[in-house]
């Protein structure tokens, strides 16, 4: 679906019943169906319908956008199609609005990841999305993640600065360290280690196949 096309299927004065009798058909073909929970149907529906008027385009309403609408017409709902492998891991699409078809009680399955326990390994984005010598903030479930890219390889840390709690993925890379884009706090992206004492971020295992970046996050129910 291309961001021209979407802005002009969902016009605005667009309401909920729309959206679902466009949505309805278009997961069906891919397998999918909207979740067992039709008030949460409703309030994700509702809050896609704020975006809309904000943004013109549905936004998947659990995901960050980033103001390039080449790299957003991935997130805009819905976007079962740019995300197969991840949402077939999952049975649901991101938020859980769409469920897998064979899946028969949806009320497990909404709110991002957190319906899932224990080590849960996540895509991200594709490894063409983050060049070289580059870092970029990911929200995986409730965790604030700065991915850095070296060369060919893929580290993930907490975005949070330990010092005064600045977004490390605003910072810039230098070889294997990001430095804070606030006070200039160095953090090895190998190990989450700085220079500062007992202040090291936490690392998340990365794993990239074919094309994919995947972050492994620990869920606790
Ligand atoms: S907030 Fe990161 S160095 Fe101050």
């Amino acid at each position: 679906m291309s961001d021209a096309t979407a802005r002009r299927r969902f016009a605005p004065g667009t309401t909920i019943e729309d959206l679902k009798a466009y949505m309805g058909p278009f997961v069906d073909r891919l397998g999918y169906k909207f979740n067992t929970e039709s008030s949460f149907v409703d309030d994700v529906l509702a809050s896609e319908l704020e975006i809309l008027e904000k943004t013109g385009d549905v936004y998947c309403p659990c995901r960050v956008r980033t103001g390039d609408p080449k790299e957003d017409v991935r997130i805009i709902c819905p976007c079962i199609s740019f995300h197969r492998d991840e949402f077939a891991a999952i049975k649901k699409c991101w938020c859980g609005l769409f469920i897998l078809k064979e899946v028969e009680d949806g009320s497990e399955l909404f709110g991002v990841i957190e319906a899932l326990s224990g080590d849960v390994e996540v895509p991200v984005f594709r490894v063409e999305d983050l060049p070289p010598g580059q870092v970029r903030h990911v929200k995986v479930g409730k965790n604030d993640i700065a991915v850095a890219r070296v060369g060919d390889e893929f580290f993930a840390l907490s975005n949070v600065c330990r010092h005064a709690f600045a977004p490390l993925a605003d910072g810039f890379m230098d070889g294997y360290h990001v430095m804070c884009p606030w006070h200039g706090w160095r953090y090895d992206v190998r190990d989450g280690t700085t220079d500062h004492p007992d202040v090291d971020v936490r690392t998340y295992p990365v794993t990239v196949r074919d094309g994919e970046v995947f972050v492994t996050v620990r869920i606790k129910r």
